[in-house]
């Protein structure tokens, strides 16, 4: 989102700096920005966690993480020690109001020391329970009232259904600006992601075609071969529709879906995105049964591994209902998608690790050419692929070369690999760049937040109300429950998948 420009001094303070996340993917990112000369000159990363550590103690356990996870590979000795002279811990416990006046006092000698007033980022890498008693302890501490200056920085899950959404925007609002407020969904960061919204709003070719005149389904995938791991805790108390498909998911159908935004303003853009939530049609207790499938995994092979089934993984109830697949048919009531299929699914423990949106358009009007030559004869396509491969197709008809008229598809591929030398970013450090620059387009909005929720919480709660009695009902290394082919299938579709040679 970002020109050259780099952010004014800036003092992040991670809450959970000791945990996972900062581990894998913040510290990274922030020591990536870094490298790549997007840091301010005068910044300050301050993790704090329950751990006693000393700042040096510390230093060591991010550069383990970096030298683990950063996408450019090991630190360089000198490079590291240079950005890690800017890299402190403060032991705190959320509850103790001590700590924060410490947060205070340490942002204020930033402050006198840079000659300037920093922009102040909290960084909520911590379980949800605390996002309410840090963000009223903050405010407590008046560590919040500069709205041009301090961001605050909130992780998914952001509620557990509507409800807590609800309860937790409200929280929010009274402490902070919305403006503030930067609700992460790193799926936005996504270098293909962000590709979508420019592949559609800075080309001609594709508005005109870009409705249900010439549109005849879209399906947006996210299948992964990952299981649970050390996650069974969460997860269980989750699933896949709150896990992947109420914000991931749903924040690709709206850059598919959304009208063209008057300019590049965060406000136009989620306002455009929020449009097609609210347009989503409603589901009944019928469209329950009829457009949505949920699955849970057996045991079974992965690439020659027996995996446990869900209900044997570590901190999963044994009898659980909770779904880890889930496929979902939506429509968009408005002119452009009216009667427009949106197939969405996403799992875990499947044979591929994937994430494709297809468009299919409507077959031509009639055939020109006799059936014979065309035996593999398919609808035009447009494939964006996200991961791992990161390209976007557009499957077109061709002539095979041969003295014979023989029709086959074939893909006309932006691939980034082949254009591009540079390393793409990760998403992480997309989404950090931005909040340090104040650029909220790739946050999500309250409403956006709670408009999800609100469309998928007739599922959800039928799901939960309703046991399923099929679970375990796909077994390990399956493309998910053949209930999730049928649901495509009754309208004469089928899922499609790209060839990957490459495994995630
Ligand atoms: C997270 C979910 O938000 O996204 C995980 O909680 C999921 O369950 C992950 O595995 C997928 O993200 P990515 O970037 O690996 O596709």
């Amino acid at each position: 989102m970002n020109t050259q420009i780099k952010s004014d001094p800036t003092v992040f303070v991670i809450f959970g700096g000791t945990g996972d996340l900062n581990m894998r993917k913040l510290a990274p990112a922030l020591y990536n920005l870094y490298l790549d000369g997007w840091m301010p000159k005068q910044f300050s990363i301050i993790g704090t966690g329950r751990t006693k550590y000393t700042d040096e103690q510390y230093r060591q356990t991010l550069l383990d993480g970096i030298n683990q996870f950063s996408r450019s590979g090991k630190a360089d000795p000198v490079k590291w020690k240079a950005f890690s002279e800017s890299v402190y811990y403060q032991s705190s416990d959320v509850k103790d109001h001590e700590s924060y006046k410490e947060f205070g006092t340490r942002i204020e000698k930033h402050a006198a020391d840079w000659k300037t007033k920093p922009n102040v980022i909290y960084y909520m890498a911590v379980s949800p329970n605390f996002f309410p008693i840090i963000a009223s302890n903050l405010s407590k501490a008046k560590l919040t009232q500069d709205t041009k200056r301090v961001r605050v920085v909130i992780e998914k899950p952001f509620g557990h259904d509507l409800e807590s959404a609800k309860e937790l925007n409200q929280l929010l609002a009274n402490i902070f600006d919305e403006c503030q407020i930067y609700r992460i969904d790193h799926y936005l960061g996504k270098e293909t992601v962000q590709n979508i919204m420019a592949f559609r709003f800075a080309n001609s070719l594709f508005e005109p075609l870009w409705n249900r005149n010439y549109i005849e389904h879209v399906q947006i995938s996210v299948t992964e071969q990952l299981g649970m791991g050390e996650r069974g805790d969460y997860y269980d108390g989750s699933g896949a529709l709150r896990d992947m498909i109420q914000n991931h998911l749903l924040q690709l159908l709206c850059l598919v879906a959304m009208e063209t935004p008057i300019n590049w303003e965060s406000d136009e853009v989620r306002n455009r995105k929020v449009e097609v939530l609210r347009a989503m049609r409603p589901f009944t207790a019928d469209d329950v049964r009829n457009s949505t499938v949920r699955g849970q995994y057996a045991k079974g092979w992965m690439e020659g591994k027996e995996v446990p089934g869900y209900r044997e993984e570590a901190k999963v109830d044994p009898q659980s209902n909770t779904e880890t697949f889930a496929a979902i048919k939506f429509f968009v009531d408005n002119w452009r998608w009216q009667g427009v299929p949106f197939y969405l699914r996403t799992g875990k423990r499947l044979h591929q690790s994937a994430s494709v949106i297809t468009i299919q358009f409507r077959d031509v009007p009639h055939k020109v050419f006799p059936s014979e030559t065309s035996e593999s004869w398919a609808q035009n396509r447009l494939i964006i692929s996200i991961q791992p491969e990161m390209s976007i197709r557009l499957q077109v008809q061709a002539k095979r070369p041969g003295l014979d008229m023989i029709l086959n598809p074939v893909d006309m591929v932006f691939d980034y690999k082949g254009t591009y030398s540079n390393q793409t970013p990760e998403a992480y450090e997309t989404l950090l760049l931005d909040t340090m620059m104040g650029d909220q387009t790739l946050f999500m909005r309250g409403d956006q937040v709670e408009s999800a929720w609100e469309l998928v919480m007739p599922i959800l709660n039928t799901w939960q109300n309703k046991k399923s009695l099929s679970f375990p009902n796909y077994s390990a290394d399956s493309w998910g429950p053949e209930s999730a082919e049928a649901l495509i299938a009754r309208d004469g579709f089928h899922w499609f998948t790209l060839p990957l040679t490459s495994k995630k």
